[in-house]
């Protein structure tokens, strides 16, 4: 296996949420009402599993290996393009998420503007996923030595295994900091009753 491999596998994953995307651009664009469980699922997919694991181990391992290397002006412009269609659908997520928001408020206009993110989504995924498989992986991995290969397979299998460390601690700070906001509120609020006057 070679390392561009590990990514393309993690493409197959990333494209089966695009038909559940596209179902619920047509559910909403039939009217449908928004589907909080399911964006709250998506976002949380984007942001975890494309974002942080799968651009994570492009960018902060792949393409910083490459930045080093005589890459030709097409690969270069590539990865250029690639690194800010990443932001793109960084920016196109938490959107997503605010387009949710929104709609708890019953901001009826957030509906369109959900169907637009989601559909921009699933538009952008097959045709990012697409251009790093038919025309950068594989002939990336031509810059590297049988030696490097393998010490960028190795680099992303400790890429993963950090994320998940890293995505339960920052769970456990935020629980935390509720729960010290939440006493902190009560406490507030106890100082009140004891001096109204005050
Ligand atoms: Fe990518
Ligand atoms: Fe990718």
């Amino acid at each position: 296996m070679v390392a561009a491999d590990l990514l393309v596998k993690e493409h197959r994953l990333i494209e089966r949420m695009i038909p559940i995307l596209t179902k619920e651009t047509f559910r909403l664009h039939e009217g449908g009402e928004a589907n909080a469980e399911l964006i709250v699922s998506v976002v949380g997919f984007f942001r975890t599993y494309a974002d942080r694991c799968h651009h994570g181990k492009e960018e902060d391992i792949l393409f910083r290996a490459l930045a080093s290397k005589p890459l030709s002006d097409e690969h270069r412009r590539t990865m250029d393009q690639l690194t800010e269609e990443h932001v793109v659908a960084r920016k196109l997520v938490g959107r997503l998420m605010l387009d949710q928001d929104r709609c708890v408020k019953g901001d009826k206009a957030a509906l369109a503007a959900m169907r637009q993110d989601i559909q921009e989504l699933a538009d952008l995924y097959p045709r990012h996923m697409g251009l790093e498989e038919k025309h950068f992986f594989i002939p990336c991995m031509d810059y590297f030595s049988a030696v490097e290969q393998a010490g960028m397979l190795r680099a992303f299998t400790e890429f993963d295994a950090k994320i998940v460390h890293e995505r339960y601690v920052t769970m456990i700070e935020d629980l935390e900091a509720a729960g010290k906001a939440k006493a902190l509120k009560g406490r507030t609020r106890n100082r009140a009753r004891r001096s109204p006057g005050a």
